[in-house]
């Protein structure tokens, strides 16, 4: 059975009446009277998120994936096989994953193989036997071909992106299911290992901690290990020709850094700065999040932007200092706290320009609230375009486009003006640890300023994060 794509609004509700009614049609399980019999139904095609109705899968919660794979750069083909650990949240008699990725020649679900149906990014499985409430699962994905390729709504690309020595891979907001079937969306974190075997030569570098390297036969397998639990869309495998150095923060952190030949001149001083930068996050946000860090330096000019892939963000070309910072920065706010919907993404960028900013001054360089005041952000005209997109709510077309960055940054800036400095970082740091390796929603943040300010906080919010316009008093 293939369901249909849901989309939007009608979304709520067609789901709510699948867990009311769809009850497995003629089946015996479900006793009328017996509360303890099984009622079986299809976990939800989407977690419900209005910015990519498609992303994520309601009824199952992942645990781990496991992806073991080969890539060859000269005929761009990938054969893998993923394994997916997971636990279903109701009695299931059917799940989605999400998919975008090449031909798949076999699924089992507990060892047992399965049909399976596509519909655009939706890959339907009817596991038999049905899966219980709170019952583990594993399924096994084996597919072959040329991995995906992504087009957001503003135009940029991201998925799998071949370059001329590898592929450059990120997946915010939706591309790891170009190579990977997953539960995408960042309300359901799992840990991560990829086994990744490419051309002697290349280096595939992922998140998380390299376990072993082995070359036999002309290809090279890299064990990439991710303990702490992670978002899909912060995955990445890139591989390429890379200059790679280890080492450790004065904190004892291990740091991988991978760079492109090609991008090592340009990106000197911003690597020299990696350790510097996340001790100086951890003494201003606490404890750094996971188990390692580094970057992963890479060429794809066609790709254009960093992505704070966890534990080791990524860049498409040469590295700033400001974008390390901001990178870095995200490993906190992004990364181990991520944002509930997509609508929040203020609290991924807001949270890291403001970091930058703040790293900026740290290093010498313009004051915080020189950088709040200056033409790019407070600076702007009243009757700039920059003011009439609400900050809570940009559209996946603004997402990344700078009013999350810049308005969401200010707002921080404004926030710690109304309830000093004390205060304000004592939120930034229980933000990073009551929501640590989870995610929190605008509310959440709301909420958490008020109790520590003791403040009414709801017309500085309403002013900064949902009217349109410039502020001018809050
Ligand atoms: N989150 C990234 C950063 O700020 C930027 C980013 C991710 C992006 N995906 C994107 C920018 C798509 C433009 C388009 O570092
Ligand atoms: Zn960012």
């Amino acid at each position: 059975m293939t369901i249909p794509r849901l989309r939007g609004a009608a979304l709520a509700t067609v789901t709510l009446v699948a867990v009311g009614s769809m009850v497995a049609p003629g089946s015996a399980d479900a006793a009328p009277g017996d509360p303890a019999a099984p009622r079986y139904s299809a976990g939800a095609a989407s977690v419900g998120d209005p910015y990519f109705p498609d992303e994520g899968n309601g009824g199952y919660d992942v645990q781990h994936y496991d992806l073991n794979f080969s890539y060859d750069p000269a005929t761009r083909l990938m054969a893998a096989t993923a394994t997916i650990t997971a636990t279903a949240m109701h009695d299931l008699d059917q799940f989605n994953l999400d998919f975008r990725g090449p031909e798949i020649s076999s699924l089992t679900v507990d060892g047992h193989a399965h049909d399976f149906t596509r519909d655009g990014q939706e890959l339907v499985v009817t596991p038999r036997p049905k899966l219980k409430t709170g019952q583990a699962f594993t399924v096994v994905v084996r597919y072959a071909g040329v991995p995906g390729l992504i087009t957001d709504p503003d135009g940029s690309i991201e998925g799998w992106v071949p370059t001329d020595d590898g592929a450059f891979v990120v997946g915010e907001p939706q591309g790891t299911p170009a190579w990977l079937p997953a539960n995408d969306h960042p309300t359901d974190k799992a840990t991560f290992r990829f086994t990744a075997k490419v051309p002697e030569g290349l280096t595939a570098v992922g998140n998380g901690q390299l376990l072993s390297q082995q070359t036999r036969d002309g290809w090279t397998t890299f064990i990439w290990d991710s303990t702490e639990p992670m978002a899909s869309y912060l995955a990445t495998i890139t591989i390429g020709k890379f200059e790679v150095t280890e080492s450790t923060t004065p904190s004892g952190i291990p740091v991988y850094v991978a760079v492109d030949p090609r991008q090592v001149a340009g990106s000197a001083a911003a690597v020299a700065q990696i350790p510097r930068m996340i001790d100086f996050f951890s003494s201003t946000f606490g404890p750094y999040p996971f188990a390692s860090t580094g970057a992963i330096i890479d060429r794809a000019p066609d790709v254009g932007y960093a992505l704070e892939t966890q534990t080791k963000p990524v860049f498409s070309g040469s590295a700033s200092v400001g974008t390390m910072a901001h990178e870095l920065a995200h490993q906190w706010y992004g990364d181990s706290v991520s944002p509930e919907r997509w609508s929040d993404i203020w609290l991924n960028e807001g949270f890291a320009t403001y970091a930058q900013w703040m790293y900026t001054e740290y290093n010498g360089g313009a004051s915080v609230s020189q950088t709040f005041n200056s033409s790019s952000n407070y600076g702007r005209a009243p009757s700039s375009s920059f003011w009439q997109i609400v900050l809570a709510d940009p559209g996946p077309e603004d997402m990344f486009s700078n009013i999350p960055y810049n308005r969401g940054a200010m707002t921080l800036h404004a926030l710690r003006g109304k309830v000093g400095d004390d205060t304000f970082f004592r939120i930034l740091r229980e933000w990073a640890s009551s929501h640590r390796h989870s995610h929190a929603a605008t509310a959440d943040f709301i909420a958490l300023s008020e109790r520590a300010s003791g403040q009414d906080l709801k017309a500085f919010f309403d002013v900064w994060l949902f009217q349109k316009g410039k502020p001018t008093t809050w």
